[in-house]
């Protein structure tokens, strides 16, 4: 779908949306219609008593005196309550009415800022467009979209324009993650995820990607320990984008889980289900859009992406429930669940960014426990922080991007869950609280940095859709940690 911006020009051919808020009248819309449309369009709004209420909509099909297909008046709701966040809503919805349609434009009247508007109707509407639909041989060409072109009628079409250049570099990154998220773990394992991170080169992101080899030599066990069951060789992936002027300034480090399918190893998950496990990389997945989002609008940030990639496995030569892995930090582990391989990953992660990097600030990314389901549902992601300042930024940038994140607490209480009689530490608690006993796990590999985790298992894949994706991989994350950095560290 090819997205323009264009001055107000009523188009004669396809979909024509006429966006008015509360109270606006056609007024420029009108003067541009043919008398005998303006007339059509004019009965029909009167007739539905039509007043711009939020999603409502009046629908003309062929209007006399030209060659429209259709105009679709639609009800933005107040003015001054069309903010950033529900212009990207509008454009999803706008593009799940339209996209049946070629050529679909919209015209804009009666808001308080045009440009902005424009440009965010246009990134929902873009957000919304993407499908997986690569392995779908056999679908009807009638049941793939239509809309080829989008263009956006306002006053001041190169401001919008302005405007949604970054949003389409955020869509981008939000697209590479939905890729990697949504392809089958035949395709994506550690070693073909960090083929696919390699293109961001072609962005500016410099990779580096550490093999079996050398994270024992750096000794990873725990890790290590995770992917030593599966056929495909675990790798750590690090990508760099340094934009800001200091090319000594601290980086912020973001990591994410990346068990390319996770069947739970020799403590194996029942089987209904079980497929869902390919996206038990998606905090790697995000990471990595990070990174594209990041570089492709040129961020001031130095931001680095770490990736555990691994494979969980049962087989002959998997780590069994009550090994002992010794961990990067020195610390010992009793691997009682080999299904708890999630922490096991992010711990050596964590350790190897802080001593390598000495970060400003270490948030990870992973979906680590079904008890985060079972507490939030899909709607909100969780957070467990040392840090409340570093906490409240995640949270404000969740919530003005429709990321939300709930805040849940920390303390020796849970901590003391995680005793084992033989090791440091084993590798899940009692089974009370799940989530926080798995954020206290990764608490104890973190040194005086800030860190935050982010448990992301219920956001991630939404079989329905969400406001902005359609049924699949959400691509959470990767607006959230944009807009995080661009408030924070630009
Ligand atoms: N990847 C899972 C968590 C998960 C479950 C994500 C469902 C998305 C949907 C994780 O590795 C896991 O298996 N966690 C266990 C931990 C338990 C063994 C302490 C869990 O949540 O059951
Ligand atoms: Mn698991
Ligand atoms: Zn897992």
């Amino acid at each position: 779908m090819k997205i323009s911006f264009a001055k107000l020009a009523l188009p004669n051919t396809g979909t024509a949306v006429v966006a008015l808020p509360e109270g606006a009248k056609l007024g420029r819309v009108g003067l541009m219609l043919d008398r005998r449309a303006k007339s059509a369009l004019s009965r029909a709004m009167a007739a539905a008593e039509f007043k711009g209420k939020k999603d409502s909509t009046v629908i003309i099909p062929a209007p006399p005196g030209g060659r429209l297909k259709r105009v679709i008046v639609l009800g933005l709701g107040p003015a001054k309550a069309f903010d950033a966040a529900t212009a990207e809503k509008t454009g999803a919805s706008l593009y799940s009415q339209v996209s049946g349609d070629e050529t679909v434009s919209v015209v804009l009247e009666g808001l308080p800022d045009p440009a902005t508007s424009a440009a965010r109707i246009a990134s929902g509407a873009q957000l919304k467009s993407y499908r997986f639909d690569k392995y779908r041989t056999k679908e009807e060409k009638s049941a793939k979209p239509k809309i080829k072109s989008l263009n956006i009628q306002t006053d001041d079409p190169a401001a919008a324009k302005k405007k949604h250049a970054p949003l389409a570099a955020i869509a981008d990154g939000v697209f590479f993650t939905r890729d990697l998220v949504s392809e089958p773990p035949n395709v994506i394992y550690p070693e073909s995820f960090a083929a696919k991170a390699r293109e961001l080169a072609a962005d500016g992101v410099k990779i580096e990607v550490l093999g079996v080899k050398e994270m024992t030599k750096l000794g990873m066990g725990a890790l290590l320990g995770v992917g030593q069951g599966s056929l495909r060789e675990s790798k750590l992936l690090v990508m760099h984008w340094n934009g800001s002027a200091d090319k000594n300034s601290k980086p912020l480090a973001i990591i994410g889980k990346g068990v390319c399918f996770d069947s739970g190893g020799i403590s194996l998950k029942p089987g209904a289900g079980m497929w869902d496990m390919k996206w038990d990389m998606a905090g790697a997945g995000a990471v990595t859009g990070l990174m594209r989002a990041l570089a492709r609008r040129k961020s001031t940030a130095h931001v680095i992406g770490l990736c555990g990639l691994v494979e969980n496995m049962p087989d002959a030569g998997a780590q069994r429930p009550g090994d002992v892995v010794t961990s990067m930090s020195g610390q010992t582990i009793e691997v009682q669940n080999t299904d708890a391989e999630g922490r096991l990953v992010l711990c050596d992660v964590i350790t190897y960014a802080q001593q390598k990097y000495q970060p400003r600030a270490i948030v990870d990314l992973a979906t680590l426990t079904g008890a985060i389901i079972a507490a939030l549902s899909e709607f909100y992601a969780g957070i467990f922080s040392n840090n409340d300042e570093l906490a409240g930024k995640l949270i404000d940038a969740g919530q003005a991007v429709g990321e939300r994140l709930w805040r849940f607490p920390m303390g020796d209480e849970y901590d003391k869950d995680l005793k084992s009689l033989i090791a440091d530490m084993k590798n899940i608690g009692g089974g009370k609280a799940g989530s926080i006993t798995a954020a206290q796990f990764l608490q104890r590999f973190v040194k005086d940095t800030p860190w935050a985790h982010l448990d992301i298992a219920g956001v991630v894949w939404n079989e329905k859709g969400t406001a902005l994706a359609q049924g699949g991989a959400t691509g959470y994350g990767v607006r959230l940690l944009d807009r995080f950095v661009a408030e924070n560290y630009e």
